[in-house]
């Protein structure tokens, strides 16, 4: 959840590591911090409460360094201080920076303190600093030093070091969290993350489990676990330098929002060949298949459900969908012929993982990893991937990587179904109706003036229920998660049909209650539902297709958006949610991209 990025070069890399930084800081940015070599081989170090911007304030443009590593963190043991801030130094050589949780730092800070070391913060991540500085000081080198830390240390970390000693080398180990090496001309990097690193380099380097890396100037040198020397290709990474970068745009949420028709169209691209859908699942595998587990978290379990309503009702499989913090810690029972999807944007996603750790050891057909990130931990881990093809999305609230995970979502049920032969004319109306999403999206988000003008109905509330019945029931899940995300007002998703149930009890002229209504066969049964909310007084907004014949009125404003009802249409009724959240947040003056307490990859249990 936190941010690392290193440099070694002939040039300054002061400007570069606080680039990074910036590139980096939706992964956390409670604190950040810098370590250098400066040209007097001094150990120099700087660090800030807050965000990057303060660090930068900090840095002395006059005290250029050739060797470094900086940090961003998000923080978990230890508050977000400044003395609890990365890089953690010891015994005034050795800096180091952490992403992940050591489980046992206190079994280590104990041994350690009694060994003389002197800790000066919270943190877990001094434990891994003073540890390699006792190695060090039994006549260790660093590699062996790193070697024997992997064996210690329990939990998920990825590390980069330096030694004021040795000031030509940045080491890097990879244990549960991820770290690529950028490979430059005559310069190397390390970073947690491969867009921290896209304006200096495409080659990048993508350490697996247990590797460690020595960065210099010229060379890269690999080695694993044990400490033998391995190789690692390089691949060229498809990242746009410009993802990371906001544009004309006024936040990263918003460009993200209206990147959707883009992107959608690009994951459509890259999983039709001709006419096989998700050419990478082999049809005998789909043909097998007796019933699915869907594991993920956030937004992409509101995408999981979603599918459960698509691949019951076209391929006539059972779907269950769990949250994957739920699921790693219970022993389920797994049916025969039973597939394990697990969908995670970031793939770096701890309970996921967890959660696809614990399928290894059951008895599951096969596991497909639904992900936007390449080569992260979750395609590894998984049998099959399937890819998304948002790009990076930098905002916390998570809306391209939605779109884009139910686009394939959609088109996984369609391969599902052809496998299992259902008839073709339904196959055929899928893959239609996601042939028109793209357009519909973008005629949706050409209403966004109409839904900021919404957005001032909401922006002074304190609570709001979202509705939805059927496949848009998750999609009132997700609408109310954006709106509690980015604007922090108390927002609940429910199926309309459980209303009476409890949540009607709530309703009354103060409460917002938002709606998306399709024409389909639960319309009138979503307008009961309607009719309840208005004999209570409360003040419904409903996103309706063109089809729906309800007319605004003193408590009810109706939007019709220009769709007609599809099954694919839960993609594009997401999406007025999405800037409706967006705007409030704006109005409200919140932190949109990076809302308070929260980042963007949660790495951690
Ligand atoms: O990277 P993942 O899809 O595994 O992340 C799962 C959730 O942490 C994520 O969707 C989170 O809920 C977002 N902030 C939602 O906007």
């Amino acid at each position: 959840m936190c941010g690392i990025v290193a440099a070694v070069a002939e040039r300054n890399i002061v400007p570069l590591l606080i680039d990074g930084l910036r590139r980096l800081e939706y992964r956390g940015y409670d604190s950040a911090g810098i370590a250098f070599i400066d040209e007097a081989n001094q150990l120099q170090r700087i660090r800030s409460a807050g965000k990057v911007q303060a660090l930068a304030d900090r840095i002395d443009s006059e005290r250029p360094g050739h060797l470094g590593l900086a940090h961003t963190r998000w923080a978990t043991h230890g508050g977000p201080t400044e003395h609890n801030a990365h890089p953690h130094t010891a015994s005034e050589r050795l800096a180091l920076v952490h992403n992940g949780i050591i489980e046992n730092e206190q079994a280590i800070r104990k041994q350690l303190i009694e060994h003389g070391a002197t800790f000066t913060s919270e943190t877990d991540t001094e434990a891994i600093v003073h540890l390699i500085d006792h190695l060090l000081a039994q006549g260790q080198s660093m590699l062996d030093c790193l070697v024997e830390v992997q064996q210690q240390l329990q939990g998920s970390y990825a590390i980069a070091v330096l030694d004021q000693q040795h000031p030509d080398t940045i080491w890097g180990l990879r244990k549960g969290s991820p770290l690529v090496v950028g490979v430059g001309v005559g310069e190397h990097f390390l970073a947690s993350d491969a867009a921290a690193l896209v304006p200096l380099t495409q080659q990048m380097m993508y350490l697996q489990e247990g590797d460690i890396v020595a960065i210099r100037r010229d060379q890269a040198a690999l080695y694993d676990q044990q400490g033998k020397p391995i190789e690692r290709t390089i691949q060229r990474s498809n990242l746009d330098p410009e993802s990371s970068e906001r544009g004309h745009y006024r936040h990263f949420m918003l460009k993200e929002i209206h990147e959707q028709p883009a992107v959608i169209s690009a994951t459509l691209d890259g999983c039709l060949n001709g006419t096989r859908i998700l050419p990478s699942l082999p049809a005998e595998l789909l043909s097998q298949v007796r019933a699915i587990h869907i594991l993920a978290c956030g937004t992409s379990y509101h995408a999981g459900l979603t599918a459960k309503y698509w691949i019951e009702s076209l391929a006539g499989i059972p779907v269950s969908v769990e949250v994957a913090s739920e699921f790693r810690n219970r022993r389920p029972a797994v049916p025969e012929h039973t597939l394990m999807l697990a969908i995670s944007q970031s793939g770096e996603t701890a309970d996921t993982l967890a959660a696809l750790e614990l399928a290894s050891e059951l008895n599951y057909l096969a596991t497909i990893g639904l992900c936007n990130v390449p080569e992260s931990a979750l395609t590894r881990a998984c049998d099959h991937a399937l890819m998304t093809r948002a790009g990076l999305e930098v905002g916390v609230a998570s809306t391209k990587a939605f779109t884009t995970q139910l686009t394939v979502l959609l088109l996984f049920t369609a391969a599902l179904a052809q496998a299992q032969d259902k008839p073709k004319s339904r196959i055929a109306e899928v893959l239609d109706a996601l042939g028109q999403v793209a357009q519909q999206t973008r005629e949706v988000l050409a209403l966004e003036d109409q839904i900021e003008a919404l957005a001032y109905r909401l922006a002074d509330k304190q609570h709001a229920l979202f509705l939805g019945r059927g496949a848009e029931y998750p999609i009132a899940l997700e609408g109310a998660l954006k709106l509690k995300e980015v604007s922090y007002i108390h927002a609940e998703g429910y199926a309309a049909g459980e209303l009476k149930h409890g949540p009607l009890a709530l309703v009354d002229e103060s409460l917002p209650v938002v709606v998306t209504a399709s024409s389909n066969e639960l319309l009138k049964k979503l307008e009961s539902n309607l009719r309840e909310v208005q004999a209570r007084g409360g003040q419904l907004i409903v996103f309706a297709d063109r089809a729906v014949t309800l007319d605004s009125n003193d408590d009810m404003h109706v939007m019709h958006l220009p769709l007609n009802h599809s099954i694919a249409s839960p993609i594009v009724q997401v999406v007025p949610l999405q800037l409706l959240a967006y705007h409030v947040g704006v109005i409200r003056g919140t932190d949109v991209d990076q809302p308070r307490n929260l980042a963007k990859s949660v790495t951690v249990e």
